[in-house]
């Protein structure tokens, strides 16, 4: 028999998905469902419990102190504990200060940090947290005061920050660490900031955007905004330059080609673009349609930059004010998510689409045939209509690069990690309007059209999360880019060497797999019954 209290510093956090008993001064926790947290109240006054009722979980609840065989459990009874920063922790070094970045959940489930900076003795025990040594052995060796590094650590274990969790055995030896050294108890304080006009997409693009490098490198970088630097992942081209490249292996850009681009974002591929082919003497005219005035201006600035020069139309891409057979080649990347997507009634959206004179073959409607079809559907109506658009505005035998995530046999969802509403293309629709419009088409992804390689090793998203924090709170503004090490020493210079806990992971192709390219040729001529 032994009797067994509730430690005081255990509480229970519960949200809709997910219930944790947290352990205030060791960051220890534990899913755990109301009823067991109901049974672990019967501690509270202390409970006698038989070898048999020890099972291993109570075990492992008396090993990390949740529970314990006093009524209270003085601070020194945690000397023995190693101290181990929280998992993904990127901290800075200075001289005789650290900075720490703390993981904080935001509004829409994305990842931002706090900082934190260290001094003093604050500032030596971070550095011994490496979960090798316990608490007596760093006390004794840096001779801070027992008390003051507990107050320290307390502060460090709890909800709020989750910087460091004590841990009964040192690190060496642990093969498969628990969850809590992986992940974080996801109850950290939001910080919820309603975006203006989110769900208007229109006025979104109109109004709220007001600063490109703030939209891209903070709120939607798209995959041509993370490789607008020579990149070694497309073999020292840049996004813009290797999209030319593998246009000009479809169509051949003449002297005097009119090439359109719907949705220019900051402009980094009209520059590059334009630049290479100023470069190498080949005139051609470049027009961009754009939603957004803010960004409209965020492009000139770019072109003014490089010495190139385009045609801005302050416009929505839906619907294009160009003559008919004006365009060579036209290009839209990561924009037809931002289309109007509307909810139409599964049943009547052949008939919504015809309304609309957007045809369609008859494998468009494969998707609808499932037996658990959803009575209401969202349409890529936007999308379809930008397509209806490029036949008529292409001159015969042009060329039209369409972008954006989305799946052949995934209907369109919303997109949960935004400020605003996005949905998902289904390409197979895509596929089908464009057939039935008369293009030649093809549909591949970014991986395979642009060639992206896969033996190259870049930041994790969270890493430059939170080096970009430190870097602001240090006064240096780290732009948002799919950073190799040596990419990343280049950009910090000095800062390079004093950071610690960056990670750098093998090429993921799952996100370029999602951005879909579909690749259309408008014929020579177009068949009589399709004209
Ligand atoms: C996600 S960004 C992509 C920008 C750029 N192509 C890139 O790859 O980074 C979408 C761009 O399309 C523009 N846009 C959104 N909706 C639009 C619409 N209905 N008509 C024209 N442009 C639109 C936005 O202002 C922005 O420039």
């Amino acid at each position: 028999m032994v009797k067994l209290y509730l430690n005081r510093s255990v509480s229970y956090k519960s949200k809709k998905t997910f219930s944790v008993i947290y352990h205030n001064l060791t960051g220890w926790y534990y899913p755990c469902k109301p009823d067991f947290w109901r049974y672990l109240q019967t501690f509270k006054g202390g409970r006698e419990l038989d070898e048999k009722a020890m099972t291993s979980a109570v075990a492992e609840l008396v090993r990390n102190k949740f529970l314990i065989e006093k009524k209270t459990c003085p601070p020194g009874d945690y000397l023995g504990f190693h101290p181990i920063r929280a998992p993904g922790t990127v901290y800075y070094e200075k001289d005789d200060s650290t900075v720490v970045a703390v993981e904080r959940k935001g509004a829409h489930g994305e990842i931002d940090f706090d900082v934190v900076l260290l001094e003093g003795a604050a500032a030596v025990l971070w550095k011994n947290c490496s979960g090798r040594r316990s608490l007596r052995e760093i006390f004794d060796e840096t001779l801070i005061p027992e008390c003051d590094g507990l107050k320290i650590l307390a502060v460090w274990t709890s909800l709020e920050s989750q910087m460091i969790r004590l841990i009964s055995q040192p690190v060496t030896g642990i093969k498969q660490p628990p969850q809590q050294l992986i992940y974080k108890a996801p109850f950290l304080p939001q910080k919820t900031a309603a975006t203006p006009h989110a769900e208007d997409v229109h006025r979104y693009h109109l109004e709220t955007i007001k600063d490109g490098t703030e939209q891209f490198d903070r709120i939607e970088s798209t995959v041509s905004h993370l490789y607008r630097r020579p990149h070694p992942i497309l073999d020292y081209q840049s996004y813009g330059q290797a999209f030319l490249a593998k246009l000009r292996e479809e169509k051949e850009v003449e002297s005097g080609s009119r090439i359109l681009e719907v949705g220019g974002g900051m402009g980094s591929i009209s520059t590059d673009i334009m630049a290479e082919l100023k470069k190498e003497g080949t005139p051609i005219e470049y027009t961009i349609y754009d939603l957004s005035p803010s960004l409209i201006r965020s492009q000139q600035k770019m072109h003014r930059q490089k010495g190139v020069q385009a045609c801005h139309i302050l416009g929505n891409g839906e619907f294009l004010a160009l003559k008919d057979e004006s365009i060579d080649i036209a290009l839209s990347n990561e924009v037809i998510a931002d289309f109007n997507t509307p909810e139409v009634k599964t049943s009547e959206v052949q008939d919504y689409l015809f309304d609309h004179e957007i045809p369609m073959t008859k494998e468009f409607f494969n998707p609808y045939k499932d037996e658990d079809a959803q009575e209401y559907v969202r349409v890529n109506l936007g999308a379809f209509q930008l397509l209806k658009e490029l036949m008529r505005v292409l001159k015969p035998g042009g060329l039209a690069v369409v972008t954006e995530f989305g799946y052949q046999d995934r209907l369109p969802f919303r997109a949960s990690h935004l400020d605003h509403a996005e949905y998902s293309i289904q390409f197979s629709q895509m596929i089908s309007v464009a057939a039935a419009l008369g293009f030649n088409l093809y549909l591949t992804d970014a991986f395979d059209f642009l060639g992206f390689r896969s033996d190259v090793n870049l930041i994790t998203a969270f890493s430059y999360q939170a080096a970009f924090r430190i870097m602001e709170s240090l006064g240096v503004y780290l732009p948002n880019m799919a950073y190799t090490p040596e990419m990343l020493e280049d950009e910090l210079g000095s800062y390079y060497n004093g950071f610690r806990g960056l990670q750098f992971v093998g090429v993921n192709k799952d996100p370029f797999k999602v951005v879909k390219f579909l690749v259309c040729q408008k014929p020579d001529s177009i068949p009589q019954d399709q004209a």
